[in-house]
C-alpha cells in the first residue's frame, strides 16, 4: 500500500494523525521544519504504536525539499497540516502567514502535480465562516468576512483547492474545517505544546492549573448567551483524527469540504468549571472587554461528515479534559525543546 505524506506532522493536530495512521498499518512520511513541532513527539508516537515512520527536517515552500520525498517514497494521499496558525501573530506578520499557508500549498500542489500525487486532504478552519448570524453552522453557510489574515489565508487555499480540483478532474481534495480541538492522546505521552504564552482557551487554563500562569482573562461576559461568557464547539483530538481517517477513505475525484465538530457549544464558564472538577485545582479569572472579532457562539452543524464520510465525534468534554489534564500534569513543560 502506498505510503501517506503528513506535513506538518511534528505539530499537534499532525503528531495525533500520524498516531491513528500507524495504528492502522498504514506507513507514515512526516515532513516538518519544526518552526511549531517536536521531534519528541514523534518519538513518543513511535513509543506508542510500537511502529517506525519516516521524517523530513524539510519546508513546503522548498520544492526541492518536497521532490526529494515524492522521489524517495512511493506516496499515494497527502494531508497538508503545515502551517502557521496563530491569528494575534497574522495580524503583525501576515506576510509569513501567506508565505507558509498560502504559496507553501501551492508550492506542494505543484510537487504533487510532478510526482503524480493525486489525493490531498487539507486542514481548513471554522474560522473560514467569519462571524455568523446563527448557529449551528454548516458547510453552506457564507465564507469570506474572515476577521485576520490567518483565517484569510484559510480561505485563500480552500478556493485555490476548488478551482485546482475543478480544472483537474482526476484531483481529489477533502477541506476539513475544524472547529476547537483539544484534549490529547490518552497515554497522556503527546498533546498540545504551545510556544510562549497561549492565546487559546484550554491551553491557556492548563498553565494557570498547573502554576505557570496566574489567572485566566475571560474575555466578554456580556454575550448573549447563557453565562454571558462566548460558546464554542470543543472536539477531542483523537475525534478529529479519526475523521482524517474517514475522509482519506471517502476521498473521491473533485472537491469535498466538511466541518469537523460535535455540534454542541459550552461556553467559557462552562470550560473553567470542567477544568475546575476534574484537576481538583482552582482557576482564578478576571473579567475582559471581549477580544476583537470574537463571535459570541460558534458550533459547528457536523450532519455533512456525519452522512457522508460515516464521521462522527464520540468523546465528551469531561473525556477531553482529562486526557489534555493527564498530559499537562506530566509534563508541564511539554516537550524538551530540541
Ligand atoms: P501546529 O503549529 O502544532 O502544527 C503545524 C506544524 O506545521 C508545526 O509542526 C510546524 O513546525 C509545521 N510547519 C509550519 N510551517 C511549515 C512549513 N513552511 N514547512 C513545513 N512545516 C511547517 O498546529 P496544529 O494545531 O497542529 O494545526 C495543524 C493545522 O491545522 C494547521 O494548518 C492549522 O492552521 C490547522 N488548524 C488548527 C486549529 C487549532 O485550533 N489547532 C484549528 C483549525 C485549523
Ligand atoms: N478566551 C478567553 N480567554 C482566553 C482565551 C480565549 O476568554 O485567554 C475565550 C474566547 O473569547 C472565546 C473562547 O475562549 O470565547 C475560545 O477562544 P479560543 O481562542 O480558544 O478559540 P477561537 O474559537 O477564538 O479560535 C480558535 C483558533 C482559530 C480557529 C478557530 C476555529 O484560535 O484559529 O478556533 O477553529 F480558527
Amino acid at each position: 500500500m502506498k505510503k501517506v505524506l503528513i506535513t506538518g506532522g511534528a505539530g499537534y493536530i499532525g503528531s495525533h494523525i500520524a498516531l491513528a495512521l500507524l495504528d492502522r498499518d498504514r506507513e507514515v512520511v512526516v515532513v516538518d521544519n519544526l518552526v511549531n513541532g517536536s521531534l519528541q513527539a514523534l518519538a513518543r508516537v513511535e513509543t506508542i504504536t510500537g511502529k517506525k515512520l519516516f521524517f523530513y527536517h524539510g519546508d513546503i515552500r522548498s520544492a526541492a525539499d518536497l521532490d526529494n520525498i515524492f522521489r524517495r517514497h512511493h506516496i499515494g494521499e497527502v494531508i497538508h497540516m503545515a502551517g502557521l496558525k496563530s491569528v494575534s501573530e497574522s495580524i503583525s506578520r501576515p506576510d509569513d502567514y501567506y508565505q507558509n499557508n498560502v504559496v507553501g500549498t501551492l508550492n506542494l500542489l505543484d510537487s504533487m502535480r510532478r510526482a503524480r500525487v493525486r489525493r490531498l486532504i487539507f486542514s481548513s478552519s471554522a474560522t473560514v465562516y467569519g462571524p455568523q448570524p446563527c448557529c449551528p453552522v454548516d458547510e453552506s453557510c457564507p465564507t469570506g468576512a474572515t476577521t485576520n489574515p490567518y483565517g484569510t489565508t484559510k480561505l485563500i487555499a480552500e478556493h485555490y483547492l476548488r478551482e485546482l480540483a475543478a480544472a483537474e478532474p482526476q484531483l481529489a481534495i477533502t477541506a476539513l474545517r475544524y472547529f476547537n480541538p483539544i484534549g490529547a492522546h490518552e497515554s497522556g505521552l503527546i498533546g498540545e505544546d504551545p510556544c510562549g504564552i497561549p492565546t487559546n482557551l484550554l491551553p491557556y487554563i492548563f498553565q494557570v492549573a498547573i502554576g505557570k500562569l496566574e489567572h485566566l482573562c475571560v474575555y466578554g461576559t456580556d454575550y448573549p448567551t447563557p453565562d454571558g461568557t462566548g460558546v464554542r464547539d470543543y472536539i477531542h483530538i483523537m475525534d478529529l483524527a479519526a475523521g482524517h481517517l474517514k475522509a482519506l477513505d471517502n476521498l473521491q475525484p473533485g472537491f469535498r469540504v466538511y466541518n469537523l465538530g460535535t455540534g454542541k457549544g459550552y461556553s467559557v464558564m462552562e470550560i473553567i468549571n470542567a477544568v475546575e472538577k476534574i484537576s481538583g485545582r482552582q482557576i482564578k479569572w478576571q473579567p475582559r472587554k471581549r477580544r476583537k472579532g470574537d463571535a459570541a457562539e460558534c458550533y459547528a452543524d457536523p450532519s455533512l461528515a456525519q452522512r457522508e464520510l460515516s464521521w462522527q465525534a464520540e468523546r465528551c468534554l469531561e473525556k477531553m479534559i482529562a486526557d489534555a489534564w493527564r498530559w499537562h500534569s506530566a509534563y508541564p513543560q511539554g516537550y524538551v525543546k530540541e
